[in-house]
């Protein structure tokens, strides 16, 4: 009978590449587990079994180099490296070990060989459940087993992870407990700080070997360092294949992606799945292949028509086959600044831009350049990222942040730009009337029509006398708001007289293409200012936002949107009267929330998110409506939202609580 010790190792670990190079005292963290099980009494051999592959041919050399026993296998499925590398070396009986395990204890592992010799047994570990600290994993099983597991698992995971599928048959298995429980110490390598933590507590101890029941003894000595070894385990095998890239992504793009609504931080559960590979409708497809509805913002407002529509799609698709730029310019600018003044008919011209933040940059040049002297602009809400807009005084960030910019920072903004742009509150008239009044600078209102609250006592009339009586310029923002109520702007049904309109998100139906309209006054001064741009000039915005706005008016979607976030709000309300939940539901019918009137409001839309993931409904409590999001669908979505209102009610805070791990929004972090 040959027991054999296969440990699995790679150079291209997501979290902490090459770590099982990196050095512990003098010795690399592979050359520490050869070396202990090296003195194994019950193995007669040991084998590292690396992927064959690119990546991983310095760590061929490097094991070749040290005499050290290696096989080559497979990347993907790792279980058919370990069956290789079992049938190779003969073994009858197999240890399997991971090589971020420095800590390893031979001595544990030989007692539960020969336990597992003893019994006869087809499997036994220690980890199911632990009761060892995460890092000192030993699973044993038998060559039939492993055969049987070869021959039969078949799922991504099981492949990946060995062992999956023979602890769910019924096999001659055991566990392996220790007498007091460390089940929530964490003495394995997963990422930079676990390997901190490790190499300065070795520093601390001057210990020779990693031998981790002194490290227990001196951490009970030490309970602050302690902490920093308490943790999940299995973190890595907990995350799914997007949170796994999340946290790759991390460490190359600036902030993990490019835009903050999709920063998955943001969203209270870990099983959110962070990436897409495909879309239809308001289905979304992660990684893995599994399919979600999303009853959240619909690609954070860009998708009215639904994701992947083939109307839009097709025009977009048939453009690129002819070539979507040039060294000259596109019919098709020309034909949708047409199709926006026959909406806009006050407008005079029109410049197109591709993101939000770009064309409220250009509206706010364009309003300078009328305004004169009376540059200061007056804002409320939230217009993008730029400059111009996050210029700020210190003393106005606490205000900043009730504008949807929870995150704001002027951080990196001249300090000569600072006061250049002040904020008022959303229905406060009396703030607004007041700023006006005390600040001659103040030339430029920018703002949107409404977001989440509906104008109440006439604001929107009152702040229109104001724009005309001071001879203001009036900017309204209709990137979220537009084509949701109407065809066009908000602003037209509270008969306000913009200057300025500015269209995004939803204009081109997830393609880019933003707008911004101006009256004869404002663009008479066009091509006093530079205002110019390469990408402004591609086609497929132009195609896109033609195709949209064809296909929105065929359908009159916005009529089919609002009628649809009706149903929803009312839904919602019912669903709080039935168990007796105080809420209230807000904005317009296409762009609702609903808040719990609580102190518990943010965990329980925690919970919300949490009871939908698992029946694979993307959900918060805001909805941006979308033709897609049928009744079918809907009928879907309320029965689980049903099941989440009913733990609301019934269940205590703190089971609430531990049903969502403790996460709450803006406190969850993947990394932590
Ligand atoms: C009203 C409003 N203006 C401007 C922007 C910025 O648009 P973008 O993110 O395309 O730059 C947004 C984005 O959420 C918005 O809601």
């Amino acid at each position: 009978m040959k027991t054999i010790a296969i440990i699995q190792a790679r150079l291209d670990s997501s979290r902490l590449p090459n770590k099982v190079l990196l050095k512990i005292g003098k010795k690399s963290i592979i050359e520490i587990i050869a070396e202990k099980l090296k003195r194994s009494k019950e193995l007669n051999n040991y084998v590292f079994c690396i992927p064959n592959d690119k990546e991983n041919k310095f760590l061929k050399y490097y094991l070749k180099k040290r005499n050290i026993n290696f096989f080559l296998g497979s990347k993907k499925n790792v279980l058919d490296r370990y069956y290789k590398t079992a049938k190779n070396f003969s073994a009858d009986i197999i240890v399997r070990l991971t090589s971020d395990n420095p800590l390893i204890d031979v001595n544990l592992m030989d007692k539960m060989i020969s336990k597992f010799k003893k019994k006869k047994l087809d499997f036994l570990d220690n980890n199911s459940p632990s009761t060892f600290p995460d890092g000192l994993d030993v699973e044993i099983f038998n060559k039939k087993i492993l055969n049987i597991t070869k021959k039969k698992a078949r799922s991504s995971d099981d492949l990946e992870h060995v062992t999956l599928f023979m602890k769910r048959q019924k096999i001659k298995k055991e566990n392996y407990f220790s007498k007091s429980n460390f089940s929530n110490l964490r003495f394995t390598i997963d990422d930079i700080k676990d390997y901190e933590n490790i190499c300065n507590a070795f520093e601390d101890i001057k210990l020779k070997a990693l031998n981790w029941k002194k490290l227990i003894n001196y951490l009970n000595k030490n309970k602050t360092l302690k902490k920093k070894f308490i943790g999940k385990r299995n973190y890595g095998l907990t995350l799914n294949k997007g949170q796994k890239l999340w946290l790759h992504a991390k460490k190359l793009i600036g902030g993990g992606n490019s835009m903050i609504s999709k920063n998955p931080e943001l969203y209270p559960s870990k099983n959110w799945p962070v990436y897409f590979s495909k879309t239809k409708g308001c289905a979304v497809w992660d990684l893995e292949g599994k399919k979600y509805l999303d009853f959240t913002t619909m690609g954070v407002g860009t998708n009215i028509l639904g994701y992947n529509n083939q109307s839009i799609d097709n025009k977009v698709i048939r453009s690129i086959k002819s070539g979507n730029i040039s060294s000259l310019n596109s019919k098709e600018e020309v034909e949708l600044a047409n199709e926006l003044l026959k909406i806009d008919t006050w407008g005079d011209k029109v410049c197109f831009a591709r993101t939000g933040g770009e064309a409220n940059a250009i509206a706010v040049r364009l309003a300078r350049l009328k305004s004169q002297k009376r540059t200061k602009v007056l804002a409320c809400g939230y217009h993008g990222w730029h400059d111009w807009y996050l210029a700020s005084k210190n003393s106005d960030e606490k205000n900043i942040r009730n504008h949807h910019l929870p995150f704001y920072s002027n951080k990196g903004i001249p300090s000569k730009l600072k006061g250049t742009i002040e904020f008022f509150t959303y229905n406060n008239f009396k703030e607004f009337l007041a700023k006006i009044k005390s600040d001659k600078k103040i030339g430029i209102i920018k703002m949107e029509t409404m977001r989440f609250e509906l104008p109440k006592n006439n604001f929107l009339k009152k702040i229109q006398k104001i724009v005309n009586e001071y001879n203001l310029i009036l900017i309204i923002d209709e990137c979220t708001t537009g084509f949701r109520e109407n065809f066009g702007g908000l602003y037209s049904k509270y008969k306000l007289k913009p200057d300025i309109v500015i269209y995004g998100k939803a204009l081109g139906n997830g393609y880019p293409i933003t707008a911004v309209i101006g009256n004869k006054n404002i663009m008479q001064n066009f091509n006093k200012s530079f205002i110019s741009s390469t990408f402004w000039s591609e086609r497929i915005g132009f195609v896109a936002g033609l195709a949209t706005l064809n296909t929105m008016n065929k359908e009159k979607s916005w009529k089919k949107i609002t009628d649809t976030g009706k149903y929803i709000q009312s839904k919602w309300k019912l669903l709080a009267k039935k168990y007796n939940l105080k809420i209230t539901v807000n904005g317009l019918p296409s762009l609702t929330n609903f808040v719990f009137k609580s102190k518990n409001n943010k965990i329980y839309i925690s919970l919300i998110t949490h009871e939908m993931l698992k029946k694979n409904i993307l959900a918060t409590n805001t909805i941006y409506v979308s033709v897609a999001h049928t009744r079918k669908l809907l009928s879907k979505y309320f029965l689980t939202l049903d099941k989440a209102f009913q733990i609301i009610k019934k269940e205590r805070i703190e089971d609430i609580k531990e049903r969502i791990g403790y996460i709450n929004y803006k406190q969850f972090r993947l990394t932590k």
